[in-house]
C-alpha cells in the first residue's frame, strides 16, 4: 500500500498530531471545498482521536475538533449566529454500534418500543433557511455550528427552495434545515460539459454543491444545477409544530419543501437495520449520492430528555455505508482505443474496495483531465465510484507522491496499430489516425455495425469479431458480406482451441461439436444475409460516424432521402437539417472526405446491401439553397447573417464571389474588416474548394427537389376529393398520398366544393351526402384506372 506518514508514539504527541491533521482537513473540506483525504479516512482519524481522549482524560480539551463542528467561516460572507446551534451527528459503522445506540436510549428513557425516523443521509452541504411570516428572509451555511455564513442570495437561485411558504399554519418564525446537493445526473452533465469546454471539473457532487453555494456572484450559483431536501428544523417562534419529527417532516412537505420520499418511521434495532439494508440495495440506483442513513428518535419529548454530548445529539446517529471514494495507488496509466479512434487514458490501480465493489481500473476521461489533475504512475489518488457510473480518478494526494514520479503524456503512436495519434484543433480528444487499419477501431466498428439498432446481425459477438479480425477475415465492415460458412467454422475452431474449448472437451460433455458449430455458422450467415435489406437511417447509423447517433441518422435519411446524394455533400449542407450543428456536420463531412470510407461504402453496396427507402429530399430544403445561407453555414470569421445577405445580393454565385477583388467586396457594402477576413479565408484553397462544392451541391439539391405543384400542375390540380369506405388494393392513406401527388387536395367532409368522392366498401354517410348534393362518385376500380393512367 501507499507509504503512510510515521505516527508519533506517545499519546500526547499523537493527539496533537491528530488534532492538527483533522483541523487542516476541516479547513479544506468546509472552508476551501478542496478535501485531500476521503471521508472514510477522516472518520478514522476522528475515531482514533476520540479513543485517545477517552483513554487519557488529561489530554481532553474543549478546543479539540472532537468537540467542534465543521470549521469557522472563511470570512467571505457576513456571519450568521445560529439561534439554535447546528450540530453534527455521531457515526455508527456496524450493526453493533446501532444496537448500542438504541440500548442507550432505551435505558435512559426506560422505554421498550422506540420509534425512529429513518432517512437517507444526503451527501451535500447543511444549510439553514429562515422564514418570517412565511417569507424566506435569510439562509446560512453551518460554519462551525455556532456561526455560519450568510448565503441568502445564492440560496434564492435554487428552484427547490421556496421563497414563500405554501398552505397555512406555519409559525411566525420558522427555521428549516436541510441539505443542498447536486443530483448525480446533473453532476455528470456538468462535468461532461466542463471537460469538453474547459470549465471547472468538480471532484464529486458534494464539492459541486458546496463550491457553488460559496460563490460570491449568485449568477454563478444559479448556473449550477443544485437541489435541496429538508430534514429538520431549528428555531421556531410564534406557533407550534407536531410533537414528532416525522409529523414535522409531513408539515414541511405541505409548506412546499422537498422532503425525501425515502424518509420513514421504523421501530427498534431490527427496523433500523432493515431500513439500512433496503437503502443500501437501492443506493446505486438513487439519483443522488448518499453516504449513509440517519436514525432520529421520532418524539421530541424523548429527544429533549436525551440531550446532547459536545457536538452531537444523543437521540440521533448516522449509520454509514461503505465509502464511494477511496484512496489507492496508480500502478500505470494506459490508453484505450475506441470505435472512432478516440484514445482515452485510464488508470490501472492497486485493487481497492469502493462502495462495496473491488476496483482496479478508473477512467481518466481525456488527456486534458490527466493534465489538470497531474496524475502520475505511482501517485496516491482518490477514486470515486457512484451508482452505475464508471469509477473515476478525482484527485491526487499531492504529499504522497513518490519523488521519482514522471508526468504522463499521450503516446505519440497508437498502442494497438502504431499509427500516429493526433488531436484536432481545439478538441479535447486525441485520435488514432489509423482508422480501419487499426485493429482496435476495426473490431469496435464491426461490433457497432452489427448491433441491433444498426444492421441488426444477430449472433455476432465481440469475441467472434476479434477472432475474425485477427485471422484476417475482417478488414472492415464490408468483409462481413463475403464471409462463408467455411470461414466461420475455421474461425470458431481456432477461437475454441485458443480458449481451451477443444472438440474433445465438447464431445466429453456430450455436445456434437461439428453439428453445433455448423448450425451456428448457418444461422450467422443467414442473419448477415437478412441484414442486407436495410433502411438509409440504419445504414448511416451503422457506419459509426462520430456524433452521428441514431436520431441524427434518422434526420439525415428523412431530409436528404438518398445515400448517393449524402455521400457527395460537403459538410455545410448538413447544417440545413434541423438540430444538426457545425460539430456534427463537420464530423460527417470529414468521414465522407476519406477515400477509404467511401470505398467501404462502395464495397457494401457491391456486396448486396440494399437501401429500400430512398426518396426525394425534403421540400423544406429548397427554402435555403442560396449563396447567403451557404456563407453563413461555412462559419467564416466575421461573416454574420447580415453580411452574408449583402454578399448574396451582390454576387451572382460562388464563383463570382471567388473572382472578386477586395474592393468589390467593400463596394458590396462590407466593412473593410469583414472584407479582409473573407479574402483571407478564401485564400485557403480548401476553403475555396468547399465553397464551390457547396454551391454545386445546392444546385444538385435544387434539381432533385420534388417539383412544386405550381410548376408542374398535376391532372387533379385545384380538385378537392373526399375518401370514404374501405379500399381493397391500398390503404386510404396511400390512396390519399397518390391523389395528392397528382395535385388533388384531400378533405375530410363532403360539401358543395367537393370535386368528387372516392367510395370504397361499406361507405356510409359521406357517400349519401355526395349523392344528395349530386357530386361525382368514383368506385375503387375507377380510382385504380385513373392512378394507372397517371403514374
Ligand atoms: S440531521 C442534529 N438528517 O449530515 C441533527 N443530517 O453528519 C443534525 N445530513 O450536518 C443533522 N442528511 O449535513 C440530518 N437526513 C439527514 C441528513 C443529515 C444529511 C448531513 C447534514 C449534517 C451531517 C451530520
Amino acid at each position: 500500500m501507499s507509504p503512510q506518514p510515521q505516527h508519533a508514539s506517545d499519546p500526547a504527541s499523537r493527539v496533537a498530531e491528530l488534532r492538527a491533521r483533522i483541523e487542516d482537513a476541516n479547513r479544506r473540506y468546509h472552508g476551501l471545498d478542496a478535501p485531500d483525504i476521503t471521508d472514510a479516512e477522516y472518520d478514522a482519524l476522528v475515531r482514533e482521536l476520540e479513543a485517545l481522549e477517552a483513554a487519557h482524560p488529561q489530554l481532553a480539551s474543549t478546543e479539540s475538533p472532537t468537540r467542534k463542528v465543521g470549521a469557522a467561516p472563511a470570512g467571505r460572507f457576513p456571519p450568521v449566529v445560529h439561534a439554535v446551534p447546528m450540530l453534527s451527528l455521531g457515526n455508527a459503522f456496524d450493526d453493533e454500534e446501532v444496537a448500542d445506540f438504541v440500548r442507550r436510549i432505551r435505558e435512559r428513557l426506560d422505554r421498550e418500543d422506540l420509534a425512529f425516523s429513518a432517512e437517507p443521509k444526503l451527501d451535500g452541504l447543511a444549510i439553514s433557511l429562515r422564514y418570517e411570516d412565511g417569507a424566506f428572509v435569510r439562509g446560512a451555511t453551518r460554519g462551525d455550528g455556532a456561526t455560519g455564513e450568510d448565503v441568502t442570495a445564492n440560496l434564492r437561485t435554487i428552484a427547490a427552495i421556496p421563497h414563500a411558504l405554501q398552505g397555512r399554519g406555519w409559525p411566525q418564525v420558522l427555521e428549516v434545515r436541510g441539505e443542498v446537493y447536486m443530483a448525480r445526473a446533473d453532476f455528470e452533465r456538468w462535468n461532461e460539459q466542463a471537460r469538453l469546454h474547459g470549465g471547472k471539473v468538480l471532484a464529486n457532487p458534494r464539492n459541486g454543491a458546496a463550491g457553488s453555494l460559496r460563490q460570491i456572484d449568485p449568477t454563478l450559483t444559479a448556473r449550477r444545477p443544485l437541489s435541496f431536501f429538508a430534514y429538520g428544523i431549528g428555531q421556531v417562534e410564534g406557533g407550534t409544530l407536531p410533537d414528532t419529527h416525522s409529523g414535522t417532516l409531513a408539515r414541511l412537505r405541505e409548506w412546499g419543501f422537498p422532503v425525501s420520499e425515502l424518509a420513514t418511521v421504523v421501530h427498534g434495532v431490527e427496523g433500523l437495520l432493515g431500513y439500512y439494508r433496503g437503502i443500501g440495495e437501492a443506493r446505486d440506483g438513487l439519483p443522488f449520492d448518499i453516504d449513509g442513513v440517519v436514525y432520529k428518535l421520532d418524539d421530541y419529548a424523548g429527544q429533549r430528555e436525551m440531550g446532547f454530548v459536545s457536538r452531537a445529539p444523543r437521540w440521533a446517529i448516522a449509520h454509514k455505508f461503505p465509502a464511494q471514494e477511496q484512496t489507492t495507488v496508480v500502478e500505470s496509466i494506459e490508453v484505450n482505443v475506441g470505435r472512432t479512434g478516440a484514445v482515452t487514458p485510464w488508470a490501472l490501480m492497486q485493487p481497492v474496495q469502493v462502495g462495496g465493489v473491488t476496483v482496479t481500473r478508473a477512467t481518466l476521461h481525456n488527456a486534458d483531465h490527466v493534465a489538470r489533475l497531474d496524475v502520475r504512475a505511482g501517485d496516491t489518488v482518490i477514486v470515486r465510484r457512484a451508482g452505475d457510473v464508471i469509477p473515476e480518478v478525482v484527485q491526487v494526494v499531492a504529499d504522497r507522491r513518490p519523488p521519482d514520479a514522471q508526468p504522463w503524456s499521450m503516446p505519440m503512436v497508437c498502442p494497438v496499430c502504431g499509427a500516429e495519434v493526433v488531436r484536432e484543433d481545439g478538441a479535447a480528444v486525441w485520435r488514432c489516425s489509423g482508422e480501419l487499419s487499426c485493429p482496435a477501431q476495426r473490431v469496435q466498428s464491426v461490433f457497432h455495425f452489427a448491433s441491433r439498432r444498426a444492421m441488426d446481425i444477430d449472433g455476432l459477438g465481440e469475441r467472434y469479431i476479434e477472432s475474425l479480425s485477427e485471422l484476417g477475415y475482417l478488414q472492415d465492415v464490408a468483409d462481413l458480406y463475403r464471409l462463408t460458412i467455411e470461414d466461420l467454422l475455421e474461425m470458431k475452431r481456432r477461437a475454441d482451441e485458443r480458449d481451451g474449448t477443444t472438440p474433445a472437451a465438447l464431445a466429453k460433455s456430450g455436445v456434437k461439436a461439428g453439428k453445433v458449430a455448423s448450425k451456428w455458422a448457418d444461422n450467422l450467415i443467414e442473419a448477415i444475409d437478412r441484414s442486407r435489406d436495410t433502411t438509409l437511417a440504419r445504414f448511416l447509423f451503422a457506419l459509426g460516424i462520430e456524433h452521428v447517433g441514431e436520431s441524427t441518422a434518422k434526420a439525415l435519411a428523412q431530409w436528404f432521402g438518398d445515400l448517393e446524394l449524402i455521400r457527395r455533400l460537403p459538410w455545410p449542407l448538413f447544417k440545413r437539417v434541423p438540430d444538426i450543428g457545425g460539430e456534427v456536420a463537420r464530423a460527417l463531412g470529414h468521414f465522407l472526405d476519406q477515400p477509404g470510407n467511401q470505398q467501404v461504402i462502395d464495397r457494401l453496396l457491391e456486396r448486396g446491401v440494399r437501401i429500400g427507402d430512398s426518396h426525394p429530399p425534403h421540400p423544406k430544403l429548397g427554402e435555403a439553397l442560396d449563396l447567403a445561407t451557404l456563407l453563413v453555414d461555412l462559419e467564416i470569421p466575421k461573416v454574420t447573417a447580415i453580411r452574408a445577405a449583402q454578399l448574396g445580393t451582390a454576387f451572382a454565385d460562388a464563383q463570382a464571389l471567388l473572382d472578386a477583388p477586395v474592393h468589390n467586396l467593400v463596394t458590396a457594402g462590407l466593412p473593410a474588416e469583414t472584407a479582409n477576413a473573407l479574402v483571407a479565408w478564401l485564400e485557403d484553397e480548401a476553403h475555396a474548394g468547399v465553397l464551390l462544392r457547396g454551391a454545386q451541391a445546392q444546385a444538385e439539391l435544387r434539381a432533385r427537389l420534388p417539383a412544386r405543384p405550381a410548376q408542374a400542375a398535376g391532372p387533379l390540380e385545384g380538385k378537392t376529393v373526399v375518401l370514404t369506405g374501405t379500399l381493397s388494393a391500398m390503404g386510404r392513406d396511400e390512396a390519399k398520398d397518390r391523389l395528392e401527388a397528382l395535385g388533388a387536395k384531400a378533405a375530410g367532409s363532403v360539401s358543395k366544393k367537393t370535386s368528387f368522392v372516392v367510395a370504397g366498401e361499406a361507405a356510409g354517410s359521406k357517400l349519401a351526402k355526395a349523392e344528395e348534393l349530386g357530386i361525382e362518385v368514383w368506385d375503387e376500380a375507377k380510382l385504380l384506372a385513373f392512378l394507372e393512367r397517371h403514374s
